[in-house]
């Protein structure tokens, strides 16, 4: 778990400046959890300009009373990120937080299930956003293959996924052990195969016909989404 830095009761404007000093600690893997009381939009973009390629930006709570960011440190500093890099960190990040809250469920700390799990549910639900909103439109443009593609299937997925993930939540705050590892085992099943399908095939054949430039806008305008 990475250090909490909470801003709410910070000056304004002393916030940035101890949220950069905090990032400029970081060791290449770490990160720490922003805790604010606004969506820190200005400050991702001002992460875009001024720590290019050097950060990974994972909302965790997105209002409407806190706004949590995890703000982390990439092993490498390289502003020429690929898709392929970038979503599947994120597959590896949720994959975390999912066997935290499995274990959590298995001590029967529900309190901590519940706020797992919430992580979760927002994080793959983002995912799924970006990429049907921004990535799969691009690819479908490329390659002209919409209602045949592997888009369309992904998007299948997706449904199904999301169905889950409502079961799987209602589950845990009824504290249903028996229904909550019926509904996580029939998600790993699917998410395990379809995660694998996009990291061998969709998304190394989007950075493939995506330029440069193009699979930057992709990343920035996901951290962003
Ligand atoms: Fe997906
Ligand atoms: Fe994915």
């Amino acid at each position: 778990m990475g250090n909490i830095l909470d801003v709410r009761d910070m000056v304004p404007k002393e916030r940035h400046s101890k949220i950069f000093e905090s990032f400029k600690n970081l060791r290449p893997g770490e990160f720490f959890v922003l805790v604010n009381d606004h969506e820190p939009k200005p400050l991702l973009y001002q992460f875009q300009s001024e720590h290019d390629g050097e950060f990974d930006w994972w909302p965790l709570e997105q209002g409407p009373e806190a706004w949590r960011v995890a703000i982390a440190r990439r092993e490498e500093a390289n502003p020429n990120r690929t898709v392929t890099e970038y979503l599947e960190s994120d597959h590896r990040r949720l994959d975390d937080i999912f066997s935290r809250f499995q274990d959590s469920v298995k001590a029967r700390r529900w309190e901590d299930a519940l706020n797992d799990f919430k992580e979760f549910n927002l994080g793959l639900r983002r995912h799924i956003k970006v990429e049907e909103e921004i990535l799969f439109p691009l690819f479908e443009e490329k390659t002209g293959m919409i209602d045949s593609g592997p888009t369309f299937v992904m998007k299948m997925e997706h449904t199904e996924i999301k169905g889950l993930l409502d079961k799987i939540l209602e589950n845990t705050a009824a504290q249903d052990d028996s229904k909550v590892s019926n509904a996580s085992y029939g998600l790993l099943n699917i998410l395990g195969d379809h995660n694998m399908k996009e990291e061998h095939i969709l998304y190394p054949e989007s950075d493939s016909f995506l330029s440069e430039s193009e699979r930057i806008h992709v990343i920035k305008k996901s951290q962003a989404a």
